[in-house]
């Protein structure tokens, strides 16, 4: 049965932590699909709500904003807004983009939890968890990492390997250690409340397994019939954080409510919001309603890494609260590789939206036709920068670019933007009409089961149809001998330019926008039976404008340059630390002499890069030394600056001048050098022990 039978619909994209820039890898993972496919629901008149935000609680949140020395409130309200600019900008047309720090969505979590917790459905428990002596904090979620049992991946986290996907406790980790100080952790006592999933297991076998193995993406039934099979165990859904939904109990003052409690949830306040500013019902997207067929259908777009969370966990939080639709579908994508390795944001191996859209300004729907055209659907899959400069330049220049090009340019010419039949149609316009008019149906049934890429590739066989067309008429040719056969070829044409794009504002908007304009017809909704006469006779086109533009070999270079000093950097960041010296004995060690001193000249040796001509006043006399610090500090600067020198190292020839000592240098892995310094202005001469 087409998803189309269904007229209301709740459609959700996966809410990215607040805590980083988007990449490639989040638009092909869970929005460009999300995206895609909430327009098509639109194209065929649904009622529909598409709804997303930032997920702005848990470790994911305190953890950057640790690194950064700033508040979790600093990193979430930076990122939100960043992530939202570049939703907007790539076309992701969310009707709500919402933030879990809103007191609408506080209000909501704690309304589940208390709901569930007066059921009776959590189980209580005192257990022992991990914790971190020096930091004082119990360790879950990310705040822990181990090595996965199942997949043996060593960066698993206490909740979740991310690899195999597999869901995990802190104490399911081998090896386990705290990311916080990077110490073995000890177990302290602490009390929680479990959502006891073992409970609703043979529910959801029956939900799931039994009743949606025919619709479910193989990638996604797979894993959920795998962690079934393992056995479902208790889940707590609190934790020992400062940052977060306040678990809204007496009893758990200062506990908060675990991420994964709250972020789902946040879809459906989300809706409330939007229902709020809209005047709407948010109800009739979210509860059951009398007549089970008037249930809105509801779909959760997300990556693998979130298929658990969205077919066991939150199905189950949903069931046990009752009065709430279930997800009808979980379309997860796999994961998106970059250049024959796995996108890392800590790694900085990605293509970031922000700076995509500095770098290729305007073309929003190349990247989502390149993107769209390699989803991860069915298993990974892998963005080459060569590729998408061929993809770019041989289909959306070559083919459809080109295709539309010259019915502009053709109709103008001759006719001054005039569409008519001239001469009757032959069985070749015909043919062509008639197959036209197959292409929405086509793209219907792939969209209708998430095959967003055959979709895509139906979408661009429409261009080649026309191409081919064109390039079997030859109206170049045949103007000169017979102008009103012309006319016809054109009118033929421009019908497969005006489903073009209609059928474009699924997956290119923008591109879609711009053909409507130079047509000159009003966008419209999708016709399954086909029209292969939606332009009428006598209209006139609008200007052309250009479509698409290739990609140089210098930008490809460009880009593979950026990914290329990302990995140098890197390698640098990740260089260990000096290894430990042998042992010296004390009285070694007090037979140097290192004294404070102050630079009081600097100049540079002439025909060197590196070398500094300095002159010391050590407190004993005033002395020359050579230093090899030109690259790293400018003579000028350091004039005046205490530092500590060595001065009963022999003295060395160094370019014709005699360095009497050496400057005391810290360098760390990258090669940075600063000056060991005393910060009182203790007296010249002192001397360093
Ligand atoms: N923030 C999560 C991630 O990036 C996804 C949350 S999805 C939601 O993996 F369901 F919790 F909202
Ligand atoms: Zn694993």
């Amino acid at each position: 049965m087409s998803i189309l039978s269904k007229n209301r619909f709740t459609v959700t994209s996966a809410l990215p932590y607040a805590n980083g820039p988007l990449h490639i890898g989040h638009l092909a993972g869970a929005y460009i699909p999300g995206d895609i496919f909430v327009r098509f629901l639109r194209l065929n008149h649904k009622d529909v709500v598409y709804v997303c935000g930032s997920d702005e609680h848990g470790a994911a949140i305190t953890i950057k904003a640790k690194k950064e020395g700033v508040t979790p409130k600093q990193i979430i309200d930076k990122y939100n807004s960043q992530i939202k600019e570049s939703f907007e900008e790539f076309g992701i047309g969310f009707d709500m983009y919402h933030r879990t720090s809103e007191p609408i969505h506080h209000e909501l979590s704690q309304e589940f939890f208390l709901n569930l917790y007066k059921k009776d459905e959590f189980i209580e428990k005192v257990s022992e968890q991990y914790y971190d002596e020096e930091f004082n904090q119990f360790l879950a979620d990310r705040y822990i990492i181990g090595t996965c049992p199942h997949c043996h991946n060593e960066g698993a986290y206490g909740d979740q390997c991310e690899k195999c996907g597999t869901s995990l406790n802190p104490t399911d980790l081998i090896n386990p250690k705290s990311t916080l100080s990077g110490k073995s952790p000890i177990l302290k006592e602490t009390k929680h409340w479990y959502l006891p999933l073992d409970k609703y297991q043979p529910w959801l076998e029956k939900w799931l397994i039994e009743g949606k193995k025919d619709e479910l993406k193989s990638n996604v039934f797979g894993q959920c019939q795998s962690w079934l099979k393992s056995g479902l165990q208790p889940r707590s859904m609190t934790r020992d954080l400062d940052w977060g939904v306040d678990v809204p109990l007496e009893e758990a003052k200062g506990k908060k409510l675990y991420v994964w409690l709250d972020a789902p949830i946040g879809y459906i306040s989300a809706t409330k919001q939007w229902a709020l500013d809209n005047g709407k019902n948010w109800e009739s997207y979210w509860k059951t309603q009398e007549d089970p067929r008037d249930d809105s259908t509801l779909i959760h777009f997300i990556g693998k890494d979130n298929i658990v969370f969205h077919c066991i966990i939150f199905p189950a939080i949903l069931h046990a609260h009752g009065g709430y639709i279930l997800p009808d579908n979980v379309p997860a994508n796999e994961f998106l590789n970059l250049e024959g390795e796995k996108l890392s944001t800590s790694r900085n191996h990605a293509v970031w939206l922000h700076e995509y859209l500095e770098e290729f300004p305007g073309k929003q729907d190349e990247l989502r036709y390149v993107l769209t055209s390699i989803l991860p659907e069915t298993s990974d899959s892998e963005f080459t920068w060569k590729d998408f400069q061929a993809r770019v330049n041989n289909e959306l220049v070559a083919i459809f670019g080109n295709f539309v090009n010259r019915v502009m340019v053709l109709s103008h010419k001759y006719f001054a933007g005039t569409v008519q039949i001239g001469s009757a149609l032959t069985p070749a316009d015909t043919d062509v009409l008639a197959e036209l008019a197959s292409f929405p149906k086509h793209i219907e049934q792939s969209l209708s089961q998430y095959r967003f890429r055959e979709a895509l590739s139906h979408f661009m066989n429409l261009a080649r149809l026309g191409n081919k067309y064109l390039a079997d008429e030859e109206p170049w040719k045949v103007y000169k001998q017979d102008p009103e056969r012309v006319k016809t070829v054109l009118y033929v044409a421009s019908q497969i330019v005006a489903n073009l794009a209609v059928l474009a504002q699924a997956f290119l908007p923008k591109t879609a926008e711009k053909l409507f304009a130079m047509l000159n017809i009003t966008p419209m909704m999708w016709d399954l039976a086909g029209n292969a006469d939606i332009i009428p006779q006598q209209h006139i086109l609008g200007q052309a404008q250009l479509l698409f533009e290739k990609i140089t070999d210098e930008q490809v270079i460009f880009q593979l340059e950026k990914l290329a000093r990302a990995k140098l950097t890197n390698a640098a960041d990740s260089k260990p630390v000096a290894p430990l010296k042998g042992n010296v004995s004390y009285d070694e060690f007090m037979t140097m002499d290192i004294r404070v001193g102050t630079i009081i000249e600097a100049e540079k040796v002439a025909k060197t890069k590196k070398l500094l001509r300095l002159q010391i006043d050590t407190g004993i006399d005033q002395r020359t030394v050579v230093s090899g610090i030109a690259e790293y500090f400018n003579a000028e600067e350091i004039v005046g600056k205490q530092v500590s020198i060595l001065v009963n190292l022999e003295p060395r020839e160094i370019k014709g001048i005699t360095s009497q000592g050496m400057i005391l240098m810290a360098e760390d892995a990258d090669g940075r050098l600063d000056f060991v310094s005393p910060n009182t202005g203790i007296k010249v001469g002192s001397s360093v022990r």
